[in-house]
């Protein structure tokens, strides 16, 4: 049920918010709350108002599913509940259990007195979604538990365990047995006390306030440069120690809204719902039962089985993994000691845990030992004979409804299926190098995938702690698919002027984690190349740079070589600039007539983002993607694209799909374009001629 249920006890009226799953603050709780309010002040037998929480927590703060519909905004505001509250004539009394964050915490600050729960939770994390506590928080907190303490809650959004601020203001009682039963107590005593303390009485304080916030300042913008939000949340605590509370009030709503327009806090907001949607698969009901995965089978251990093993012990699943050969199996099983050792040196595992997670893990050579596993994770050569042997013998051995899944990057899931006589058991995993780190894990939908199959899936990447992201079957899935487009484009940057460096400079500096040459010198250039040569002869047609290839030719195949589009020393990560590309990529102008130019940072940034928007674009229209903000997900968590900026998608809406067509036309307009390349995708021109975007 949504709302309150207001009794009274002792002369003490209880008001619930009972709002599941977090007691968000939705429009209806709010009417409930001031309705609650309202029949106690007027009830003569109440002294004192308990606000309580249903089940175990106080609140989460405002109700996701409420963003951006009219009843966000409706009366009563949570700024119209804070101010009911504290001009309640009863004292009001705030029984903190559980979590107890932004809105929630807001509410409670407006409270006359707080008990909390010893294992309660407070923060206001406002600041993760580029925003500012907006209902009094930032002008309130500094003056329960000081400017300080405060400040770092705020500007970091930080959850703390109430115990730990227990001597502040913030509050009055700390509860060492059951929760209600002390507000209760606690009213009691307090329901003839005048007058009633208010938190906006008291006064902010902080000694060389100047110099503090001075200080504060420069940290903060040394370590966010990308984000407007905790500068401002500075300006608002300053607001509390040198504004009179109601101006304080006013700078913070003032700020408060200049942020949520920011495309920053847009960018952020988009990336909070964006992981929430990616979990929804649209045809997929979320009471679908899904198949229990209590032990897992991983078949290759190299580069990506070890990795994808290293997720399920973390979780603490057991695995078994298999290999064809004894030699690989103990190279594979002694990177995995090593990749946990490094944690344990580096002080972010204890020894302990990790004998725990290696003894969950078994190896083996033999299909024996693997059969009774619930899922079983192919990752062996990228080759469609070695998948097919894989999963002949997968269908053979493993135990009716088992899932099997294929790490391929490259090759048909459907066809992967069609090797076992269970296709409806077959899905694509697709991890992201190094596997047990990236987020990002591509659930790629064969033709005969089960929805209950997608449905476990899903779930089992929340427990191992990934971004799944649904991807119809296609060549490259959604990530690689779109990044094939942007290294294109990037190659024929560097035919008509630009250098590795300058492109990677530019999209170093709108976001990227990495450019696109310094991203392939990583990766290794060989695959680019083997994915190229692959094209020239499914695609004739298609117009390919052959700059990478000569690179390729001289075995520079990036850092695992030393070298590729950059030199490395032995040992060390750093791109070095080489004289030696330049030559080459001169030499190759040189041969196929082409006037190097100056090319400009934006037009570098451009060129390369909208080839990916161009070909996300595609990706949706096919339905290989199910929304424009699961695109956003795979590059903001598996392709380093910048969070501040959203994802290439809602970038494009941002940048508005008809300016993106317009600098298309004006790219294809280039002599040295290939006009097809900026042909607009149906849908991208679509959405331009009606001035819509790709998110709605
Ligand atoms: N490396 C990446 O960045 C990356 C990213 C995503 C997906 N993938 C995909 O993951 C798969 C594995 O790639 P990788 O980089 O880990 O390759 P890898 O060469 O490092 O590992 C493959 C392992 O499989 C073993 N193997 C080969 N045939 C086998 C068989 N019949 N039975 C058991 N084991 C066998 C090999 O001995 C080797 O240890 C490929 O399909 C690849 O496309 C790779």
């Amino acid at each position: 049920m949504v709302g309150t249920a207001s009794e009274v006890q002792g002369g003490v009226a209880v008001v619930t918010l009972d709002n599941p799953p977090v007691n968000g603050l939705g429009h209806e709780l709010r009417t409930a709350i001031v309705a609650g309010l309202d029949a106690a002040q007027s009830d003569d037998r109440v002294k004192a108002i308990v606000l309580v929480g249903a089940g175990s927590l106080f609140s989460g703060g405002a109700d996701i599913r409420e963003f951006n519909t009219p009843k966000a905004t409706a009366e009563p505001t949570l700024h119209t509940v804070i101010r009911v509250v504290e001009a309640s004539a009863k004292p009001v009394i705030a029984a903190i259990g559980g979590t107890c964050m932004g809105g929630g915490l807001e509410l409670a600050l407006a409270c006359h007195y707080r008990v909390a729960a010893a294992d309660a939770q407070v923060a206001l994390p406002e600041v993760k979604i580029g925003l500012l506590p907006g209902a009094g928080g930032t002008q309130r907190l500094p003056r329960a538990v000081g400017v300080e303490a405060a400040l770092n809650m705020i500007v970091t959004g930080a959850t703390v365990p109430a115990a730990q601020l227990r001597d502040s203001a913030l509050f009055d009682s700390m509860a060492d047995g059951p929760l209600l039963e002390h507000a209760l107590r606690f009213a009691q005593q307090v329901a003839d006390r005048r007058p009633l303390p208010r938190l906006r009485e008291r006064k902010a304080v902080q000694p060389d306030a100047e110099a503090f916030f001075q200080f504060a300042r420069n940290t903060v913008a040394a370590m966010v440069r990308n984000y407007p939000a905790p500068a401002k949340c500075i300006d608002a605590v300053a607001a509390s120690v040198d504004k009179p509370f109601e101006e304080g009030l006013k700078l913070e709503r003032e700020l408060f809204l200049q942020l949520l327009h920011s495309p920053e806090s847009r960018a952020l907001r988009h990336a909070f719902f964006g992981e929430r949607a990616a979990s929804k698969i649209p045809d997929v009901p979320s009471g679908t039962q899904s198949r229990r995965i209590a032990s897992v089978a991983v078949i290759g251990a190299g580069t990506m089985g070890g990795g994808i093993a290293m997720n399920f012990l973390n979780a603490g699943i057991p695995v078994a993994i298999l290999e064809a050969k004894q030699e690989a199996l103990d190279r594979g099983m002694a990177t995995i000691r090593r990749n946990y050792e490094a944690s344990v040196k580096r002080g972010k595992l204890a020894a302990g845990k990790m004998e725990q997670r290696l003894k969950l893990l078994e190896p083996t050579l033999s299909y024996e030992d693997v059969g009774g596993a619930d899922l079983a994770i192919e990752a062996v050569f990228e080759e469609m004979g070695v998948k097919e042997a894989v999963f002949r013998k997968l269908d053979e051995v493993m135990k009716p409804g088992a899932i099997l899944a294929t790490n391929t990057s490259t090759l048909d899931v459907n066809r992967i299926a069609g090797f076992t006589k269970r296709p409806q058991d077959v899905v694509g995993m697709h991890f992201f190098s190094p596997a047990n780190v990236m987020k990002l894990l591509e659930v790629v939908r064969g033709a005969k995938t089960a929805k209950d199959v997608l449905a476990t899936v899903m779930q089992v990447a929340k427990k191992i702690r990934k971004t799944a992201v649904v991807s119809g079957v296609c060549d490259g899935f959604i990530g690689n698919r779109m990044v094939e487009q942007y290294l294109r484009q990037a190659l024929f940057l560097l035919e008509e002027g630009a250098s590795p460096q300058q492109v990677d400079r530019a999209l170093e500096k709108f976001g990227m984690a990495m450019g696109p040459f310094r991203m392939s010198d990583l990766a290794g250039n060989d695959i680019g190349w083997a994915i190229r040569k692959r094209r020239y002869v499914e695609k004739p047609g298609l117009m390919y740079s052959r700059i990478a290839d000569r690179l390729c030719e001289q075995g520079r195949f990036g850092q695992k070589t030393g070298a590729g589009w950059y030199r490395y020393e032995p040992g060390r990560r750093d791109a070095i600039a080489d004289p030696a590309v330049d030559k080459l990529v001169a030499g190759y102008r040189k041969e196929h007539g082409i006037a190097p130019r100056e090319i400009g940072e934006d037009e570098i940034v451009e060129r390369c983002v909208y080839a990916l928007v161009n070909e996300g674009a595609r990706i949706l229209e096919e339905g290989i993607a199910s929304r424009a903000s699961d695109i956003d997900m795979v590059y903001l968590t598996g392709y380093g694209f910048p969070m501040h900026r959203g994802g290439p998608m809602l970038y494009a809406d941002m940048v508005g799909p008809y300016n993106v067509v317009r600098s298309m036309r004006r790219f294809a307009a280039n002599p040295h374009a290939d006009p097809s390349f900026w042909k607009p995708a149906p849908l991208l021109e679509k959405l331009a001629a009606e001035g819509r975007n790709f998110n709605g």
